[in-house]
């Protein structure tokens, strides 16, 4: 499983990235409205420097613009994947990329139609929000669940990442359930590497060479 770090901070990517075990960045528009000053183009190319897939959203709404603004996103660093929200012209604008080969991500997917038709029209990811669907009462990982049992029967190559991870649960159910990618945000990736028996027994280990080493 691909894991990804959801910022648009550089300094937290460089820190992750530095564990040796990041994959890739997803930005948003409301992640880079959070980093005030930052050039979303710089930032976003030196974010390409330490990971293999930078997901930058494209915020045009009608297929000529967002089509423009895909190319200019993908010139800037062959690390981009253009982000696209699931929209019809969000469609026309995957097909778009896939024909030219632009690797995209489809971005606020909420139900099985949607991945379905993201992955017809050539996606290289979908992101499934399941942290939204959450927070309507709903269990957001029962649509991952549906989406892998789908992917089961044909041959997507549209890998299924998941998005709006909340917490530890979300990214033991994502690897349970197989998803290609689980997109992480900071507070959480810093929980992956924690256990507590972990601790326990490191500070047992430590007190018992103490004790044979003096
Ligand atoms: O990358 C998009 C997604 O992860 C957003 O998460 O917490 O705003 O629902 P959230």
């Amino acid at each position: 499983m691909k894991l990804f770090i959801d910022t648009a901070n550089i300094a937290k990517v460089e820190e992750i990235s530095a564990w040796g075990i990041l994959d890739g960045v997803t930005t948003n528009p409301s992640l880079v409205a959070k980093e005030e000053g930052a050039d979303f183009k710089e930032t976003v190319i030196n974010m390409c420097g330490l990971v293999n897939e930078v997901s930058a959203q494209i915020t045009a709404t009608e297929f000529p613009e967002m089509k423009a603004q895909a190319d200019v996103y993908s010139s800037w660093h062959k690390n981009v994947v253009v982000k696209v929200p699931m929209t019809v012209e969000g469609l026309k604008t995957l097909n778009y990329c896939s024909s030219k080969g632009i690797h995209t991500n489809t971005t606020l997917v909420f139900s099985v139609p949607q991945a379905i038709m993201a992955a017809k029209s050539g996606a290289t990811m979908i992101s499934p929000f399941v942290g939204r669907l959450d927070d309507l009462g709903m269990d957001g990982m029962d649509l991952i669940a549906d989406i892998m049992e789908a992917w089961n029967h044909y041959k997507f190559e549209t890998q299924v990442l998941v998005a709006s991870i909340r917490n530890l649960e979300h990214v033991v159910r994502a690897a349970t359930l197989g998803a290609h990618i689980c997109t992480i945000p900071y507070d959480v990736f810093l929980e992956l590497p924690q256990h507590d028996l972990t601790d326990k027994g490191l500070k047992k280990f430590m007190e018992d060479w103490e004790s044979i080493s003096n």
